[in-house]
Protein backbone atom coordinates (compact mmCIF):
# COMPACT_ATOMS: atom_id res chain seq x y z
CA UNK A 1 0.00 0.00 0.00
CA UNK A 2 2.62 1.94 0.44
CA UNK A 3 4.31 1.56 -2.51
CA UNK A 4 0.35 2.29 -3.87
CA UNK A 5 0.33 5.44 -2.57
CA UNK A 6 3.81 6.96 -4.21
CA UNK A 7 2.29 5.45 -7.56
CA UNK A 8 -0.60 7.65 -7.25
CA UNK A 9 1.28 10.63 -6.20
CA UNK A 10 4.04 9.94 -9.23
CA UNK A 11 0.90 9.30 -11.57
CA UNK A 12 -1.08 12.65 -10.22
CA UNK A 13 2.44 14.70 -10.66
CA UNK A 14 2.33 13.21 -14.63
CA UNK A 15 -0.93 13.64 -15.28
CA UNK A 16 -0.73 17.41 -13.42
CA UNK A 17 1.74 18.42 -16.19
CA UNK A 18 0.01 17.61 -18.89
CA UNK A 19 -3.66 19.41 -17.64
CA UNK A 20 -3.82 23.01 -19.33
CA UNK A 21 -7.43 24.09 -17.75
CA UNK A 22 -9.14 24.54 -14.89
CA UNK A 23 -12.05 22.11 -15.84
CA UNK A 24 -9.48 19.09 -16.30
CA UNK A 25 -7.63 20.06 -12.88
CA UNK A 26 -10.99 19.97 -10.78
CA UNK A 27 -11.68 16.46 -12.55
CA UNK A 28 -8.34 15.65 -11.50
CA UNK A 29 -8.64 16.90 -8.01
CA UNK A 30 -11.63 14.72 -7.64
CA UNK A 31 -10.31 11.93 -9.16
CA UNK A 32 -7.42 11.81 -6.51
CA UNK A 33 -8.48 13.56 -3.73
CA UNK A 34 -12.62 12.89 -3.78
CA UNK A 35 -15.01 10.39 -1.84
CA UNK A 36 -14.55 8.44 -5.07
CA UNK A 37 -10.66 8.70 -5.07
CA UNK A 38 -8.15 7.04 -5.09
CA UNK A 39 -6.36 8.16 -1.43
CA UNK A 40 -9.86 7.50 0.05
CA UNK A 41 -10.21 4.01 -1.70
CA UNK A 42 -6.82 3.35 -0.02
CA UNK A 43 -8.06 4.67 3.22
CA UNK A 44 -11.18 2.77 2.76
CA UNK A 45 -9.12 -0.51 2.35
CA UNK A 46 -6.70 -0.11 6.05
CA UNK A 47 -9.35 -2.47 7.32
CA UNK A 48 -7.37 -5.16 6.16
CA UNK A 49 -4.31 -3.73 7.78
CA UNK A 50 -2.51 -5.16 10.98
CA UNK A 51 -2.75 -2.90 13.63
CA UNK A 52 1.26 -1.59 13.45
CA UNK A 53 0.74 -1.20 9.36
CA UNK A 54 -2.13 1.12 10.12
CA UNK A 55 -0.48 4.25 11.76
CA UNK A 56 2.32 4.00 9.13
CA UNK A 57 -0.11 3.61 6.07
CA UNK A 58 -2.57 6.22 7.62
CA UNK A 59 0.28 8.30 8.07
CA UNK A 60 1.54 8.39 4.62
CA UNK A 61 -1.89 8.42 3.01
CA UNK A 62 -2.64 11.91 4.97
CA UNK A 63 0.88 13.19 3.53
CA UNK A 64 0.65 12.10 0.00
CA UNK A 65 -3.03 13.65 -0.36
CA UNK A 66 -1.67 17.36 1.42
CA UNK A 67 1.90 17.05 -1.24
CA UNK A 68 -1.30 16.32 -3.87
CA UNK A 69 -3.38 19.01 -2.62
CA UNK A 70 -0.21 21.31 -3.00
CA UNK A 71 0.49 20.62 -6.12
CA UNK A 72 -3.01 21.28 -7.25
CA UNK A 73 -3.02 24.44 -5.36
CA UNK A 74 0.30 25.15 -7.50
CA UNK A 75 -0.96 24.07 -10.82
CA UNK A 76 -4.18 26.79 -10.17
CA UNK A 77 -1.95 29.31 -9.06
CA UNK A 78 -0.05 28.44 -12.32
CA UNK A 79 -3.22 28.24 -14.36
CA UNK A 80 -4.25 31.66 -12.98
CA UNK A 81 -1.30 33.37 -14.23
CA UNK A 82 -1.21 32.18 -17.51
CA UNK A 83 -5.06 33.36 -18.09
CA UNK A 84 -3.86 36.59 -17.13
CA UNK A 85 -0.69 37.04 -19.02
CA UNK A 86 -3.10 36.25 -21.65
CA UNK A 87 -5.70 38.73 -21.64
CA UNK A 88 -2.79 41.16 -20.88
CA UNK A 89 -1.12 40.35 -23.95
CA UNK A 90 -4.63 40.84 -26.00
CA UNK A 91 -5.34 44.06 -23.97
CA UNK A 92 -1.87 45.36 -25.22
CA UNK A 93 -1.85 48.86 -26.23
CA UNK A 94 0.73 49.29 -29.08
CA UNK A 95 2.03 52.65 -28.82
CA UNK A 96 3.92 52.60 -32.05
CA UNK A 97 0.42 52.38 -34.43
CA UNK A 98 0.44 55.93 -35.69
CA UNK A 99 -2.70 57.79 -34.95
CA UNK A 100 -5.93 58.80 -37.15
CA UNK A 101 -5.45 61.82 -38.16
CA UNK A 102 -7.72 64.40 -37.02
CA UNK A 103 -9.64 66.66 -39.97
CA UNK A 104 -7.76 69.80 -39.25
CA UNK A 105 -10.56 72.90 -40.11
CA UNK A 106 -9.32 76.17 -41.03
CA UNK A 107 -10.70 79.80 -41.44
CA UNK A 108 -13.78 80.04 -43.63
CA UNK A 109 -13.36 82.98 -46.31
CA UNK A 110 -16.21 85.24 -45.39
CA UNK A 111 -13.56 85.60 -41.31
CA UNK A 112 -10.58 85.87 -43.64
CA UNK A 113 -12.09 88.56 -45.20
CA UNK A 114 -14.02 89.87 -41.99
CA UNK A 115 -10.47 89.73 -39.91
CA UNK A 116 -8.70 91.79 -42.63
CA UNK A 117 -11.32 94.53 -42.24
CA UNK A 118 -10.78 94.57 -38.23
CA UNK A 119 -7.54 94.69 -38.81
CA UNK A 120 -7.17 97.75 -41.19
CA UNK A 121 -9.92 100.06 -39.28
CA UNK A 122 -7.95 98.90 -36.05
CA UNK A 123 -4.82 100.14 -37.36
CA UNK A 124 -6.57 103.30 -38.15
CA UNK A 125 -8.15 103.37 -34.26
CA UNK A 126 -11.54 101.71 -34.68
CA UNK A 127 -13.01 99.69 -32.17
CA UNK A 128 -15.17 97.03 -32.81
CA UNK A 129 -18.62 96.81 -31.50
CA UNK A 130 -21.53 94.79 -31.48
CA UNK A 131 -25.42 95.43 -31.60
CA UNK A 132 -28.40 92.52 -31.19
CA UNK A 133 -29.67 90.75 -34.50
CA UNK A 134 -33.22 90.74 -33.08
CA UNK A 135 -33.84 94.58 -33.27
CA UNK A 136 -36.72 96.93 -32.15
CA UNK A 137 -38.51 98.84 -35.28
CA UNK A 138 -36.96 101.84 -33.81
CA UNK A 139 -33.38 101.14 -34.05
CA UNK A 140 -33.55 99.19 -37.40
CA UNK A 141 -35.85 101.95 -39.37
CA UNK A 142 -37.56 104.77 -37.23
CA UNK A 143 -34.28 106.27 -35.45
CA UNK A 144 -32.42 106.30 -38.90
CA UNK A 145 -34.75 108.43 -39.89
CA UNK A 146 -36.94 105.87 -42.27
CA UNK A 147 -40.47 106.30 -40.75
CA UNK A 148 -43.28 104.14 -41.53
CA UNK A 149 -44.34 104.39 -44.99
CA UNK A 150 -40.73 105.65 -45.98
CA UNK A 151 -40.11 104.03 -49.60
CA UNK A 152 -37.00 102.56 -47.95
CA UNK A 153 -38.66 99.98 -46.01
CA UNK A 154 -39.69 98.30 -49.65
CA UNK A 155 -36.04 97.88 -50.22
CA UNK A 156 -35.25 95.68 -47.53
CA UNK A 157 -38.23 93.08 -47.12
CA UNK A 158 -37.67 92.79 -43.18
CA UNK A 159 -38.55 89.64 -41.56
CA UNK A 160 -40.75 90.88 -38.65
CA UNK A 161 -41.23 88.78 -35.26
CA UNK A 162 -44.05 91.13 -33.47
CA UNK A 163 -45.25 94.81 -35.13
CA UNK A 164 -42.60 96.54 -33.42
CA UNK A 165 -39.75 93.93 -33.33
CA UNK A 166 -37.77 92.38 -36.04
CA UNK A 167 -34.47 90.57 -37.44
CA UNK A 168 -32.31 93.70 -38.26
CA UNK A 169 -32.26 94.02 -41.89
CA UNK A 170 -29.14 96.72 -41.93
CA UNK A 171 -26.26 97.13 -39.15
CA UNK A 172 -26.78 100.72 -39.25
CA UNK A 173 -29.18 100.65 -36.14
CA UNK A 174 -25.25 99.93 -34.29
CA UNK A 175 -24.93 103.65 -35.02
CA UNK A 176 -27.84 104.47 -32.34
CA UNK A 177 -26.78 101.83 -29.76
CA UNK A 178 -23.30 102.86 -30.12
CA UNK A 179 -24.26 106.89 -29.92
CA UNK A 180 -26.46 106.07 -26.85
CA UNK A 181 -23.93 104.59 -24.97
CA UNK A 182 -20.82 106.40 -25.94
CA UNK A 183 -19.91 109.89 -26.12
CA UNK A 184 -18.10 111.50 -29.18
CA UNK A 185 -15.21 111.48 -30.39
CA UNK A 186 -16.52 108.42 -31.78
CA UNK A 187 -14.37 105.58 -34.03
CA UNK A 188 -16.49 102.26 -34.05
CA UNK A 189 -16.85 99.13 -36.63
CA UNK A 190 -19.88 96.89 -36.13
CA UNK A 191 -19.93 93.93 -38.27
CA UNK A 192 -22.56 91.14 -38.20
CA UNK A 193 -25.49 89.29 -39.44
CA UNK A 194 -28.19 90.91 -40.84
CA UNK A 195 -31.50 89.07 -42.60
CA UNK A 196 -33.57 90.10 -45.37
CA UNK A 197 -36.62 88.33 -46.79
CA UNK A 198 -35.24 87.14 -50.48
CA UNK A 199 -35.16 84.11 -52.17
CA UNK A 200 -32.02 82.64 -52.51
CA UNK A 201 -29.95 82.96 -55.83
CA UNK A 202 -26.43 83.66 -56.60
CA UNK A 203 -26.28 87.42 -55.46
CA UNK A 204 -29.13 87.15 -52.41
CA UNK A 205 -29.25 85.26 -48.93
CA UNK A 206 -31.79 85.68 -46.43
CA UNK A 207 -29.01 85.95 -44.00
CA UNK A 208 -25.58 88.10 -44.98
CA UNK A 209 -23.10 89.85 -43.31
CA UNK A 210 -22.51 94.29 -43.52
CA UNK A 211 -19.86 96.01 -41.30
CA UNK A 212 -21.16 99.20 -40.22
CA UNK A 213 -18.79 102.03 -39.79
CA UNK A 214 -19.58 105.19 -37.67
CA UNK A 215 -17.01 107.98 -36.91
CA UNK A 216 -17.71 111.40 -34.54
CA UNK A 217 -15.78 114.20 -33.68
CA UNK A 218 -15.59 117.93 -34.12
CA UNK A 219 -14.98 119.46 -37.25
CA UNK A 220 -15.86 115.63 -39.00
CA UNK A 221 -16.06 116.41 -43.08
CA UNK A 222 -16.64 114.28 -46.17
CA UNK A 223 -13.01 114.84 -46.74
CA UNK A 224 -12.24 112.78 -43.57
CA UNK A 225 -14.58 109.75 -44.85
CA UNK A 226 -12.90 109.91 -48.41
CA UNK A 227 -9.32 109.93 -47.13
CA UNK A 228 -10.31 107.09 -44.42
CA UNK A 229 -12.11 104.55 -47.12
CA UNK A 230 -9.85 105.39 -49.59
CA UNK A 231 -6.75 104.48 -47.26
CA UNK A 232 -8.94 101.25 -46.68
CA UNK A 233 -9.49 99.92 -49.85
CA UNK A 234 -5.76 100.24 -50.97
CA UNK A 235 -5.06 98.62 -47.61
CA UNK A 236 -7.70 95.87 -48.95
CA UNK A 237 -6.83 95.64 -52.85
CA UNK A 238 -3.52 96.67 -53.04
CA UNK A 239 -1.71 100.23 -53.34
CA UNK A 240 -2.78 100.25 -57.16
CA UNK A 241 -6.43 100.27 -56.42
CA UNK A 242 -8.34 103.82 -57.49
CA UNK A 243 -11.52 104.71 -55.78
CA UNK A 244 -14.20 106.93 -57.04
CA UNK A 245 -17.15 108.21 -55.30
CA UNK A 246 -20.82 108.53 -56.85
CA UNK A 247 -23.60 110.70 -55.46
CA UNK A 248 -26.37 108.35 -53.67
CA UNK A 249 -29.19 108.33 -51.39
CA UNK A 250 -29.78 107.01 -47.79
CA UNK A 251 -31.96 108.04 -45.69
CA UNK A 252 -29.83 108.28 -42.30
CA UNK A 253 -26.77 110.05 -44.50
CA UNK A 254 -26.81 113.67 -46.36
CA UNK A 255 -24.89 113.39 -48.24
CA UNK A 256 -24.69 110.11 -49.20
CA UNK A 257 -22.62 108.47 -51.29
CA UNK A 258 -21.40 105.19 -52.68
CA UNK A 259 -17.68 103.82 -53.23
CA UNK A 260 -16.34 101.95 -56.21
CA UNK A 261 -13.01 100.37 -56.40
CA UNK A 262 -10.92 99.72 -59.43
CA UNK A 263 -11.53 96.15 -60.76
CA UNK A 264 -8.59 94.24 -59.13
CA UNK A 265 -8.91 91.75 -61.94
CA UNK A 266 -8.81 94.02 -64.81
CA UNK A 267 -7.15 96.83 -63.20
CA UNK A 268 -9.96 98.95 -64.75
CA UNK A 269 -10.07 97.97 -68.23
CA UNK A 270 -13.66 95.88 -67.99
CA UNK A 271 -13.67 91.72 -67.57
CA UNK A 272 -16.24 89.78 -66.50
CA UNK A 273 -15.83 90.56 -62.73
CA UNK A 274 -16.46 93.97 -62.88
CA UNK A 275 -19.47 93.34 -65.86
CA UNK A 276 -17.31 95.37 -68.23
CA UNK A 277 -17.39 98.39 -66.10
CA UNK A 278 -13.89 98.70 -64.78
CA UNK A 279 -15.07 99.59 -61.61
CA UNK A 280 -17.00 97.57 -58.09
CA UNK A 281 -19.24 98.69 -55.93
CA UNK A 282 -18.24 98.31 -52.02
CA UNK A 283 -19.71 99.76 -49.79
CA UNK A 284 -22.29 102.81 -49.06
CA UNK A 285 -21.92 105.87 -46.82
CA UNK A 286 -22.08 109.24 -45.77
CA UNK A 287 -22.35 112.57 -43.16
CA UNK A 288 -24.34 111.11 -39.87
CA UNK A 289 -28.10 113.37 -40.84
CA UNK A 290 -28.36 116.05 -38.50
CA UNK A 291 -31.63 113.74 -37.32
CA UNK A 292 -29.64 110.90 -37.07
CA UNK A 293 -27.16 112.29 -34.86
CA UNK A 294 -29.90 113.92 -32.60
CA UNK A 295 -31.92 110.25 -31.99
CA UNK A 296 -28.62 109.32 -30.71
CA UNK A 297 -28.47 111.83 -28.41
CA UNK A 298 -25.59 113.66 -29.90
CA UNK A 299 -25.20 117.43 -30.36
CA UNK A 300 -25.16 118.36 -33.86
CA UNK A 301 -24.25 122.00 -33.67
CA UNK A 302 -21.02 121.08 -31.96
CA UNK A 303 -20.41 117.14 -33.67
CA UNK A 304 -20.60 115.84 -37.37
CA UNK A 305 -19.64 112.68 -38.37
CA UNK A 306 -19.41 109.93 -41.03
CA UNK A 307 -21.37 106.28 -41.40
CA UNK A 308 -20.43 103.69 -44.30
CA UNK A 309 -22.01 100.48 -44.54
CA UNK A 310 -20.18 97.55 -46.66
CA UNK A 311 -21.77 94.37 -47.98
CA UNK A 312 -19.13 91.08 -46.38
CA UNK A 313 -19.78 88.72 -48.93
CA UNK A 314 -19.57 91.49 -52.17
CA UNK A 315 -16.26 91.98 -50.83
CA UNK A 316 -15.21 88.22 -50.11
CA UNK A 317 -16.69 87.07 -53.56
CA UNK A 318 -14.50 89.86 -55.46
CA UNK A 319 -11.55 89.43 -53.69
CA UNK A 320 -11.27 85.84 -54.40
CA UNK A 321 -13.16 85.54 -57.52
CA UNK A 322 -16.22 83.57 -55.95
CA UNK A 323 -19.26 83.96 -58.45
CA UNK A 324 -22.14 82.56 -56.40
CA UNK A 325 -22.84 83.58 -52.76
CA UNK A 326 -24.59 79.94 -51.95
CA UNK A 327 -21.32 78.59 -52.02
CA UNK A 328 -20.44 80.90 -48.68
CA UNK A 329 -23.10 78.73 -46.79
CA UNK A 330 -23.32 75.31 -48.07
CA UNK A 331 -19.98 74.09 -46.07
CA UNK A 332 -18.39 72.46 -49.16
CA UNK A 333 -15.64 71.11 -47.85
CA UNK A 334 -13.82 70.71 -51.44
CA UNK A 335 -14.60 74.47 -51.78
CA UNK A 336 -13.71 75.90 -48.74
CA UNK A 337 -10.43 73.92 -48.90
CA UNK A 338 -9.20 76.27 -51.09
CA UNK A 339 -8.88 79.09 -49.03
N1 LIG B 1 -27.49 100.25 -44.24
C1 LIG B 1 -27.28 100.37 -45.67
C2 LIG B 1 -27.87 99.16 -46.37
O1 LIG B 1 -28.08 98.19 -45.75
C3 LIG B 1 -25.82 100.50 -45.98
C4 LIG B 1 -25.29 101.82 -45.55
C5 LIG B 1 -25.24 102.86 -46.42
C6 LIG B 1 -24.84 102.02 -44.27
C7 LIG B 1 -24.77 104.11 -46.06
C8 LIG B 1 -24.34 103.27 -43.88
C9 LIG B 1 -24.33 104.29 -44.79
O2 LIG B 1 -23.90 103.52 -42.66
O3 LIG B 1 -23.86 105.51 -44.41
O4 LIG B 1 -28.08 99.22 -47.55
Amino acid sequence: MLKKLDEIKAQAVEELAQISDKAELESLRVSKLGKKGVITSILKQMGSLSAEERPVVGQKANQIRGEIEALIKQKQADLQQAEQNLKLAAETVDVTIPGKQPEIGHTHPLSIVLDEVKDIFSGMGFDVVEGPEVEWDYYNFEALNIPEGHPARDTQDTFYITEKMLLRTQTSPVQIRTMEKRNPPLRVIAPGRVYRSDAVDATHSPLFHQIEGLVIDEGITMADLKGTLEAFAKRLYGEQTETRFRPHHFPFTEPSCEMDVSCFKCGGKGCSMCKGEGWIEILGGGMVHPKVLKNGGVDAEKYSGFAFGIGLERLVMFRFGIDDMRLLYENNMKFLEQF
